[in-house]
């Protein structure tokens, strides 16, 4: 708040016509309609995510185009056409119909590392009409144990070391009848595995992709909450026009471009926008394998002439901070739109990529119940430093009371979006009561806190409840606390989000253990180890504060806003309900 800088124009290369020619006309003559009649339907009602990323382009003369070029860590590179991934997914597909019996609707999860194989799969899983599930590679076993559970996955397809990451909670998931794994590496599997090279040489490659209706269930991402343990968000078929519109004129996608999209395939990100919005749209993306790396992701987007780039704050940040002299021993010239998405975007981080990348990073805004993006700044309009931009054509966001009235321009209040649009949730797994307890006089409340200028722009505030987003990562308290209390010295245990310059936020614990233990450094790494191989390396606590006991209502819930008050050294407020609910 009160940066005033004005990146005019949000300059981009328009030796490349922006898809968007003009934002307000844009806006009052949207129809979601136009651009669904742009995707290739089987019927009035019938439409498949996996068709329209890949099959569609057979007929086009994009069928030997490079869809996918990925390079593993060591530097390998695999390189895939619109034709290979129909074919291989049309294999994949095969293997789950006619070796395993998967039927439409069974969910079909994904524990592997970012390699071809997870995408080959997901492709196949939406043409055979089963649902996908893909889960953070950096997963722990409880995290995963409590998605495929909760899910009742019938397959999880993963690799060895991954698979050896989780194999004692695999036999408490009843459901789960096969687990398929990727031996990219040739390691020894066991008689129960289905190996996943094995099962695709016997498959087909002739599969007809089975007609979903365009409600018919498709993506399960699982997302976290203030209470209880994560619910999985699901999204239809008819959320491609969504993809395919968003990554068309947000990302500003054109046929010649070179994509990277840095979000791993666990996250909403590396679906929505790392498969189906760029190749909905028929554009080649690349993949890279490994973790982040300053050197390593400016020689890739040199190596490649990567054209638009969609990343994160919490890199971007990382960065900045790696200098601006390394950037200048590469050539990026080829950068020509740049994204971000995720946590807010300092306004610093938008002027430095202005000035370093010579690219400013257009931020924008959305969910995983969104499915796509609602809020963005676009090529064609001044982007405000600091704000997430306007809603997307077809998209009404608004900031409501906690009435769920609409309130005027800048006042903070609660972001909400009417609801309606194509890739919207159609509800929390087997939740339904608490999916509807999202919409609220005629609005779907988002959760997050904003507010809005005279001008149309959106400006992140701060998350309305107590979920911790730590480098891009929702993490909910509950769930850390519960693991918390696991370890035998732990008594009690409360989770907040500590600002951080880097990731935002990082999960701060406070802890009181139980008698005859002592607090030392010693066991301060074991609950944080203890914790890391359960959860992942995001939900585990950076720092751990011991503490005698924790403020608690009369029923026994943490009171979490304490905690954060202690910890930024603010005004404890009314502290009347402590221990009262
Ligand atoms: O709090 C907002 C934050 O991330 C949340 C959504 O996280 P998730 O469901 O994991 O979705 C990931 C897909 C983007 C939001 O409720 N968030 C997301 N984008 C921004 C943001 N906060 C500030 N600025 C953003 N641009």
């Amino acid at each position: 708040m009160g940066y005033s800088a004005i990146v005019k124009d949000a300059p981009g290369d328009f030796s490349v016509k922006p898809n968007i020619p003009d934002y307000k006309k844009m806006r009052e003559e949207f129809r979601w309609e136009k651009l669904s009649e742009e995707l290739d339907w089987f019927s009035d009602t019938q439409i498949n995510i996996g068709h329209i990323a890949v099959d569609a382009h057979l007929k086009t003369d994009r069928r030997d185009k490079k869809a996918l070029i990925w390079e593993s860590q060591k530097g390998e590179v695999e390189e895939y056409t619109f034709a290979d991934l129909s074919r291989l997914s049309n294999q994949f597909a095969n293997v789950l119909v006619k070796q395993i019996g998967i039927q439409k609707g069974d969910r079909v999860f994904f524990f592997l590392e970012r390699v071809p194989e997870i995408f080959i799969g997901i492709l196949g899983t939406l043409k055979a009409g089963a649902v996908i599930g893909p889960l953070f590679s950096a997963f722990g076993p409880d995290a995963v144990k409590d998605r495929l559970a909760d899910s009742r996955a019938k397959v999880l397809v993963t690799s060895p070391m991954l698979k050896k990451k989780i194999a004692d909670i695999l036999p408490s998931l009843p459901h789960l009848e096969n687990t398929m794994v990727v031996n990219r590496r040739n390691a020894h599997l066991s008689p129960d595995d289905i190996s996943y090279e094995a099962a695709m040489e016997q498959a087909s490659e002739d599969f007809e992709t089975v007609r979903t209706s365009k409600d018919d269930f498709a993506i399960m991402h699982y997302t976290s909450g203030t209470t209880g343990k994560p619910k999985g968000a699901v999204h239809a078929h008819n959320a491609i026009i969504g993809h395919y519109a968003t990554a068309k004129y947000v990302l500003d996608l054109h046929p010649d471009d070179i994509y990277w999209c840095t979000a791993d395939p666990g996250w909403v990100t590396g679906t929505s926008y790392g498969m189906f919005g760029p190749w909905s749209n028929g554009v080649t993306q690349v993949v890279y394998e490994g973790a982040f790396s300053a050197k390593r992701w400016y020689t890739f987007i040199e190596k490649w002439g990567v054209t638009v780039w969609y990343t994160a704050p919490t890199a971007i940040r990382m960065l900045m901070k790696a200098g601006d002299g390394l950037p200048e021993q590469f050539n990026l010239d080829s950068l020509r739109y740049t994204c971000s998405v995720g946590e807010p975007l300092n306004p610093e981080a938008v002027i430095w990529g202005q000035k370093v990348l010579g690219r400013p990073f257009h931020d924008n805004w959305w969910q995983t119940e969104t499915g796509a993006i609602m809020i963005a700044n676009y090529p064609v309009q001044d982007i405000k430093p600091g704000s997430m931009g306007r809603p997307f054509p077809g998209i009404h966001a608004g900031i409501v009371d906690d009435e769920f009235n609409e309130l005027p321009e800048g006042q903070e209040g609660n972001l909400a979006v009417k609801p309606g649009w194509p890739s919207m949730f159609r509800t929390y797994w087997e939740k339904e009561d608490l999916y509807r307890s999202c919409f609220k006089n005629g609005w779907y409340i988002t959760g997050d806190k904003a507010r809005k200028d005279e001008d149309g722009y959106f400006y992140f505030m701060s998350r309305a409840d107590d979920v911790i987003n730590t480098a891009g990562h929702l993490v909910g308290p509950f769930e850390v606390e519960s693991v918390l209390i696991e370890h035998p010295a732990v008594a009690e245990a409360g989770v907040i989000g500590k600002p951080d310059p880097i990731a935002m936020e990082v999960v701060k614990a406070f802890v009181s253990l139980k008698k005859g233990y002592t607090s030392d450094e010693d066991l301060l790494h074991d609950i944080q180890t203890f914790v890391m191989k359960r959860l992942s390396s995001a939900a585990t606590p950076r720092e751990i504060e011991f503490i005698d006991s924790l403020p608690k209502t009369r029923s026994g819930k943490i009171m979490r806003r304490l905690l954060k008050s202690k910890e930024l050294g603010l005004p404890l407020g009314d502290t009347s309900t402590l221990e009262d609910d």
